[in-house]
């Protein structure tokens, strides 16, 4: 038996904080699995792991459909003697200027550099930011981290 109670973050209909109780079925490997999973991450219980999945596939499904501003960073590294990396973020860092509240820089080594940009936005133009940097020659990784603001 398995605990699901409304999250009233989420604005879900009936927030009187009402409590609903569902049972849910798994089979037996794979309910082994997702217990060791939730024992690493250190949840206490399958009923609070649950909740966090059921919250985190409606925020994403949420901003998805562009519903509202999202908030977050986009996180990148990159080798600055590569090609015209550094004109290159710059120009697009102006081009998206209005989702851009923040830029960090960080000298890794002699060639690596590490920039976090704290991004705030429509999830459409904060999507299309990110593909731009990660689409530049000598761009090596990036992630972003959202969540609905
Ligand atoms: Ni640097």
């Amino acid at each position: 038996m398995v605990k699901v109670e409304y999250s009233h973050y989420l604005d879900l209909p009936g927030k009187s904080m009402a409590v609903e109780r569902v049972g849910v079925s798994f089979d037996p490997e794979l309910l082994r699995r997702f217990d060791d999973l939730i024992r690493k991450k250190g949840y206490q219980s399958r009923s609070e792991a649950l909740r966090d999945l059921a919250r985190g596939a409606i925020m994403e499904s949420e901003i998805d459909e562009g519903k509202g501003d999202v908030i977050g960073t986009l996180t990148y590294i990159y080798d600055h003697h590569e090609g015209d990396v550094n004109n290159r973020l710059v120009d697009i860092q102006h081009d998206h200027h209005g989702e851009i509240l923040f830029t960090s820089h960080v000298h890794m080594d002699h060639d690596m550099c590490l920039e976090v940009l704290i991004v705030k936005g429509e999830p459409r133009r904060v999507r299309r930011l990110t593909d731009n940097i990660r689409a530049i020659k000598g761009v090596k990784h990036g992630d972003l981290v959202i969540t609905k603001v």
